[in-house]
């Protein structure tokens, strides 16, 4: 091979040093979205503008179970490894397609998570994939897929293992790859977000023995930092508040020795009368001695959230000019469509923030914080308000949607009330999970939803009500109603399956099994006894509810009940199903972090009914994120349309595109085996209402 003289010339010199000679070749993809920087960026550039158009497919591994999903493969020494939709972990020849070995835990019925990757670590002898399955960290052998014996309790380790005595009933699974430092893998999780939610404290494991190093209390304790900004003095023992987690998987400045990690909202979400104050660590980026996990620095980026505005992705790092100087910082996308950006060493914000005043909170119980941080740039990526213009110029039913967005709550952190209010950006962000790529020149490429959303909650259902109804619908109304609706139909375009006639596709063990486990968007609900799940079991299925004994009332929980209920996750659309709002409904946007300044801004996605209509391309909801190449291309699939593209870099035009065998919510990968550049992407569909895949696509030039 031909030494990469000017590919590694872009590479700063610490970045080489840290990940080693050959990863700075840019030859592998050898951690979740390409590196410790999680800067989803390739230094290869055999792939490039004059020649994208000619990528054909290479190869196509069926993995032979359908599904979602959102795995970003890690490729090391030609080896590719991956997660499928329903939680089983291979290896493939990387430049073949042909599957290694593969690994499923047969103790798994249910428990499949949105696995967004896994994590290969090597002291030179031992190579092991670590990656998570339900609610168990795994070590399996990175030659043969065999689980460890000597990692944890054969082979795995509960990821409640640092989370304290209070969490070991709750629902806790991983979703992102963990980060690796020397022998400590630092794991995210993913909790509940009601009041029986797990607290999200950070954990960091010995990858050799599974034996927890260190945890940070991302909800502190009366002696630890931070406690002093809960109005709620008891939320710390995690009875009734949990979770602000981090979910989306950390960044690592393995030369500083310092963890960056974004954590979520405090739980309950949407109502937070029993979590008052601003609520340090919730909503952070936090700062961590990746050594120790003891805090350097933290920014909050939403002080008492009411609106599960979680930090959606890993932030990036990388180096921009600013000041006149070259400063290391840290880059932080939101579901809100801020960026903010931060000096790595000091925490402080290389743009000025302004905290400025919201509205007051109209629940009772519930008192929203006076102030919001507001970066003065770089502006926002996503629209963040609507006005009677914004209403979508091809719904045929416009003046019933202008009155409804007339009639409701709007703007930029508005409380949640009884009434409606138009979340927008929605519940998906402005940003998501897929997170932004990043350049050696400082341009951050991000993805965004505009996607309204309309939310409410009304009061919890009265003791009286409750009484009258039978023990398993009593149930399904405190745990299920919410996102299966009433009358059990669920929102299909949403994601979420009706119930009506479940009995048919689901043998009664297994809905019992998963309501215990959960299963991808559908947390699990570990805290109900064996004869509440049966009851509800009976409930959906049309069973005598007698046959599987009295259900303990749900009064008898320790658990105090809060005193409304999200009235569930609803797309603001218009009568065709389209967003109600005027396009674009998902954009790619450039943005030089040098200055502040936007580069340039395009739809992405399109509906093919519409531009056969003449109507310009609107974009699309889109999920997963874009890399960038040393070949000024960024690569990106993500939307509803199931279409893979390649933009010019620098101009946000497009130069590629093809159809994917199913839709690629995923972020893709790039690596070189044998002198040959590849792209691959995972193609699960399923999301957004779309069809199901099991592929996984690599594509390269003839
Ligand atoms: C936060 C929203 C949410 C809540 C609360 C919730 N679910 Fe779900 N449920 C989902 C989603 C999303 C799926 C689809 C999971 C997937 O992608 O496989 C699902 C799937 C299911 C399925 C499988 C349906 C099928 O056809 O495959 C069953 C059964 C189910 N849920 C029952 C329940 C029960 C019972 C409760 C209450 C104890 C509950 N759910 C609470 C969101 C939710």
């Amino acid at each position: 091979m031909i030494p990469r003289v000017s590919a590694l010339a872009l590479v700063p010199l610490a970045l080489v040093l840290a990940s080693g000679a050959r990863a700075a070749a840019g030859r592998d993809w050898s951690e979740y979205l390409g590196g410790p920087e999680r800067n989803h960026y390739s230094a290869l550039d055999q792939i490039n503008a004059a020649n994208v158009g000619g990528l054909k497919v290479v190869w196509e591994f069926h993995s032979g179970d359908f599904g979602q999903v959102q795995c970003n493969p890690i490729i090391i020494d030609g080896v590719l490894y991956g997660v499928t939709a329903t939680s089983q972990i291979f290896a493939l020849d990387a430049a073949t397609g042909r599957q290694l070995w593969r690994f499923s835990d047969p103790r798994n019925v249910n428990a499949f998570d949105n696995d967004r990757g896994v994590t290969f670590w090597s002291d030179g002898q031992r190579r092991r994939i670590l990656c998570t399955i339900g609610s168990w960290l795994y070590a399996l052998d990175a030659g043969t897929g065999a689980m460890i014996p000597d990692f944890g309790v054969d082979g795995r380790v509960s990821l409640m293992a640092g989370l304290g005595p209070q969490a070991q009933e709750k629902w806790v699974v991983s979703t992102t790859p963990g980060t690796l430092f020397g022998d400590l893998l630092v794991m995210p999780t993913r909790v509940g977000e009601d009041q029986d939610a797990a607290p999200g404290y950070i954990q960091a494991f010995n990858v050799r023995t599974g034996t927890v190093a260190w945890v940070f209390r991302t909800m502190p304790y009366p002696d630890d930092k931070g406690y002093e900004t809960w109005i709620s003095k008891d939320a710390y023992k995690n009875v009734d508040v949990g979770s602000a987690n981090c979910w989306a998987g950390m960044a690592i400045d393995r030369k500083r020795g310092v963890l960056f990690v974004p954590t979520g909202s405090a739980a309950p979400d949407f109502w937070g009368g029993h979590r008052l104050g601003q609520g340090l660590f919730a909503d952070c980026l936090l700062a961590l001695d990746a050594g120790t996990g003891k805090l350097l620095w933290y920014r909050q980026t939403i002080h008492h959230d009411m609106w599960d505005r979680d930090l959606p992705s890993p932030p990036v790092l990388l180096t921009v000019r600013h000041g006149g100087r070259m400063v290391e910082a840290v880059a932080q996308t939101t579901k809100t469509g801020f960026v903010f950006l931060f000096d790595r060493a000091t925490g402080e914000s290389l743009f000025p923030i302004e905290e400025k005043p919201f509205p007051k909170s109209t629940l009772d119980g519930e008192q929203a914080w006076p102030t919001q941080p507001v970066p003065s740039k770089p502006k926002p990526y996503a629209r963040q308000t609507l006005t009677d213009d914004d209403i979508s110029p091809y719904a045929e039913n416009r003046d019933a949607l202008l009155a409804q967005l007339r009639a409701a709550r709007t703007g930029l952190f508005q409380p949640f009330g009884k009434d409606d209010t138009v979340l927008f950006p929605g519940f998906d962000g402005g940003g998501e999970w897929g997170g932004p790529a990043v350049d050696p020149e400082g341009i951050l490429y991000v993805n965004a939803n505009e996607m309204a959303w309309i939310a409410s909650l009304s009061d919890a259902p009265k003791e009286a009500d409750l009484a009258q109804m039978s023990p398993g619908r009593r149930l399904y109304t405190l745990y299920c109603i919410t996102c299966h609706g009433p009358e059990r139909k669920g929102l299909p375009a949403g994601g979420i399956p009706s119930l009506v006639g479940v009995g048919a596709r689901i043998p009664r063990a297994d809905l019992v099994n998963l309501i215990t486990t959960g299963r991808r968007m559908m947390p699990g609900f570990t805290t109900l006894s064996q004869a509440d799940k049966e009851a509800i079991a009976s409930y959906l299925l049309g069973d005598p509810e007698s046959a599987a004994g009295p259900a303990a009332p749900p009064e008898a929980s320790a658990v105090p009940r809060i005193p409304y209920r999200f009235n569930g996750y609803n797309r603001f659309v218009d009568s065709k199903g389209y967003p109600a709002i005027s396009p674009p409904w998902g954009s790619l946007t450039a943005i030089d972090l040098n200055t502040g300044e936007h580069v340039w801004r395009v739809t992405l996605g399109e509906f093919k009914e519409l531009s056969a209509r003449g109507i310009a391309p609107t974009g699309t909801e889109n999920y997963g994120g874009p890399i960038a190449t040393a070949g000024g291309l960024l690569f990106i699939a993500a939307t509803k349309d199931g279409m893979f593209r390649a933009f010019d870099k620098r101009t946000g035009k497009i130069l590629w595109q093809v159809t994917l065998p199913a839709g690629g919510f995923a972020t893709p990968s790039t690596y070189e085996v044998n002198g040959k550049q590849f792209v691959v992407v995972a193609c699960g569909g399923t999301k957004l209402d779309t069809p199901k895949g099991d592929s996984y696509v690599a594509f390269a030039l003839p």
